[in-house]
């Protein structure tokens, strides 16, 4: 089969804001506690953190991360966190079934960013607790000084402020599941107070609301219509989470997941552009998609499995997915998506980042290793530079269950016109024959292929484990080559790919 696809600088979406490559850490299972830190292990640093986990995640290229939950947050006490250590008290995770220690807190956790040159983007409880002590952990982190908090941060080890630029308020409040979970209606009110309050300390922190936990929520487009119409005048963004995974065996709706993403966010967008327009306000609310990721709730019922009086475990094996060769194409392709709407898409969060649903995975006292999935996301957040560009794709067709019909190739471009680098993201969707694509990149001018990335494996369940860390990798994309302003490629079934231009002369 054969695709043509145009690229063209003269068809730009919007900048690529480094924020969508951002990543999440909560506190859930091993992804602190015997994930990135784990003091006794021979590669830890000074502070317990591991070395080799580090390095990982500075080549994955993740900018912000949200922290510390997720459902987590929304029985969490940020003030058990700080100060020193052995007073630290001990608290139960109602979310996860676990123990808490809080042996890793908000100092900890900002020096392990400035370790892995990272933006610290925090969640405030607005589940089980309220306005003022979201306003008290603002004071805690922002105010340079003069007051009880500041100083107390100060006393903590830190003189300057953390100078948080990213808050959500609270997690996921319209999922059922969410400690203190509430209806759109009051959620929104206590947004906006908590919002207009944190305002008065610092008007320069950008706000996200809470969105729907995903597009099947039986709530969702009327909980964005309400939380917005409460909070419009007060927040920059409103969040979307999505979960993909392969059910019943429809590969091929599994395949299309990224169709449900776009359609996700145009419905947010469109939504949250009622709102602006109900009210005649000129203002325009963002995305912030703060967890995305491929994740087999079905498959792993390890949480449900956690229960008892007696049983909290701390750091115990939670959510800790294998990643296949299919599913690191699929994720591919949610990140085609996202670049496709860096209009409004103004930050994402891959959920999460080590061992729990994870792209690096890690085994106490042993090595680290990158799942299939790590590698879309490096290559991506390292190539997509510049502007998202629209890229006109005539391709075949693929029959799906959930979606309908969809375009077996899907892709998305970037473009620095300083630089005059530009890079193509590509995703094979079709199972059975390769697919023949030119690309007319002639509105490029004279450019050369620098760089070919393809993600595919023969076996498609292939994945990355402890005995075989490396078993699938991205190749080069063998006979990829420019001919009379034309790229021509070739696609195996099933397959993600990515190529980096270079202006000539
Ligand atoms: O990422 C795992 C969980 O998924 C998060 O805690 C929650 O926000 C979402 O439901």
């Amino acid at each position: 089969t054969t695709a043509r696809l145009t690229i063209d600088a003269r068809f730009p979406i919007g900048e690529v804001r480094r924020r969508l490559f951002g990543g999440f850490v909560e506190h859930l299972g091993r992804h602190v506690y015997d994930g990135i830190y784990e003091p006794t292990h021979p590669d830890a640093d000074e502070q317990g953190f591991r070395r080799d986990v580090l390095e990982l995640v500075r080549e994955l290229g993740v900018s912000m991360i949200r922290y510390p939950g997720g459902n987590f947050v929304s029985g969490f006490r940020w003030e058990d966190s700080v100060g020193p250590r052995e007073q630290r008290p001990r608290r139960l995770d109602l979310a996860w079934h676990s123990t808490e220690t809080n042996e890793v807190g908000l100092h900890e956790f900002a020096d392990w960013l400035d370790k892995a040159g990272s933006e610290l983007m925090l969640a405030v409880n607005l589940g089980t607790r309220g306005t003022l002590e979201a306003i008290d952990l603002l004071e805690y982190s922002n105010l340079p000084g003069g007051t009880t908090l500041s100083q107390q941060r100060i006393d903590n080890g830190r003189q300057a402020p953390f100078d948080v630029r990213v808050w959500c308020l609270g997690n996921e409040m319209d999922g059922p599941w969410q400690l203190g979970h509430r209806s759109a209606e009051d959620y929104g009110k206590l947004a906006a107070q908590t919002a207009k309050g944190m305002r008065q300390l610092d008007p320069s922190i950008e706000l996200v609301v809470c969105g729907s936990s995903g597009a099947q929520m039986p709530t969702f487009g009327e909980w964005e219509r309400v939380v917005l119409t409460h909070t419009y005048d007060e927040v920059d963004m409103i969040s979307c989470h999505a979960y993909y995974q392969e059910h019943d065996g429809d590969i091929d709706s599994f395949l299309a997941s990224s169709v449900d993403t776009d359609r996700f966010i145009e419905a947010v967008v469109a939504t949250a552009d009622h709102v602006g327009a109900v009210r005649g306000s000129d203002k325009r609310i963002d995305i912030s998609f703060d967890e995305w990721n491929i994740w087999y709730q079905t498959r792993f019922h390890d949480v449900d499995q956690l229960s008892g009086i007696d049983n909290w475990p701390v750091a115990p094996r939670l959510l800790e997915d294998v990643y296949s060769a299919v599913d690191a194409v699929v994720f591919g392709s949610l990140m085609i998506s996202l670049l496709t709407h860096a209009d409004r898409v103004a930050s994402a969060s891959l959920a999460q980042l080590v061992n729990v649903i994870a792209p690096i995975m890690t085994e106490p006292g042993g090595p680290a290793w990158r799942q299939t999935t790590f590698y879309p996301f490096s290559i991506t957040s390292r190539l997509a530079r510049g502007e998202a560009l629209r890229v006109q794709v005539e391709a075949g067709t693929i029959e799906t269950a959930k979606y309908g019909t969809v375009s077996a190739v899907d892709a998305v471009a970037t473009h620095d016109a300083e630089t005059g680098a530009a890079a193509v993201f590509l995703v094979h969707r079709g199972r059975h024959e390769p697919v023949d694509i030119a690309i007319d990149i002639s509105g490029f001018g004279d450019v050369e292929l620098v760089e070919t990335h393809v993600l595919h494996d023969d076996d498609p369940s292939a994945s990355n484990t402890l005995e075989q860390p490396d078993r699938v990798q991205p190749r080069p994309l063998e006979g990829a080559h420019i001919e009379g302003g034309i790229l021509h490629v070739t696609l195996p079934p099933i397959a993600w790919a990515a190529l980096a231009l270079k202006r000539i002369g």
